[in-house]
């Protein structure tokens, strides 16, 4: 069975539309706080080769991960989150899979990410599916931003 009963998933290349996309910020917002769904879709404007996966349960987002080239060959997974009420489960780690497995094939060799100390769970998770910390700075809110990378297997 799926990663989360009766949980579907589903890729777009670029950011989805329509209802999903509304559902994906409403989630975002939901997380991250209000004003960050503009943010993000202003981000996404400058980004290349963007990859969104999205988790569904019924018609619903339930849980997405975003990402996007950083130079050849390399992968930056942005941006992610699962709606509390559906987390533990493997939800993430399922859109985990999903995007190293499109990564590998379309050739990339690492895939970086960023994170805090606040977002522990998905330090946890990452490095629990293989990340290493490769270094730290000083945000501009002065906290501590951890940089993780992995390699993916060829
Ligand atoms: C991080 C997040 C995406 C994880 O989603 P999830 O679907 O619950 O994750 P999974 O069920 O796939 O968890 C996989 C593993 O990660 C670790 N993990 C996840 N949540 C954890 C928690 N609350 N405490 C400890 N470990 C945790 C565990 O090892 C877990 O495996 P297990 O359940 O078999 O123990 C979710 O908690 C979330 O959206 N958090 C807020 C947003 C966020 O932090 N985004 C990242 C910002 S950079």
């Amino acid at each position: 069975m799926e990663p989360g009963p009766g949980v579907e998933y589903r890729q777009f290349e670029g950011l989805p539309d329509g209802k999903v996309l509304a559902d994906l910020l409403r989630l975002h917002e939901l997380v991250f706080g209000a004003g960050e769904a503009d943010r993000m879709l202003r981000e996404a404007r400058n980004r290349h080769r963007l990859l969104t996966l999205v988790a569904l349960a019924g018609q619903q987002v339930v849980g997405y991960k975003i990402g996007y080239e950083r130079k050849p060959g390399h992968f930056y997974s942005w941006v992610g989150a699962v709606a509390p009420g559906f987390r533990r489960r493997g939800i993430a780690s399922e859109l985990m899979r999903r995007q190293h497995a499109w990564c590998r094939e379309q050739g990339y060799g690492t895939i970086r990410t960023a994170t805090k100390n606040k977002w522990r769970d998905m330090l946890i998770l990452n490095l629990r599916h293989g990340f290493d910390i490769i270094g730290v700075y000083v945000d501009q809110q002065g906290e501590p931003k951890l940089i993780l990378e992995k390699r993916l297997p060829r």
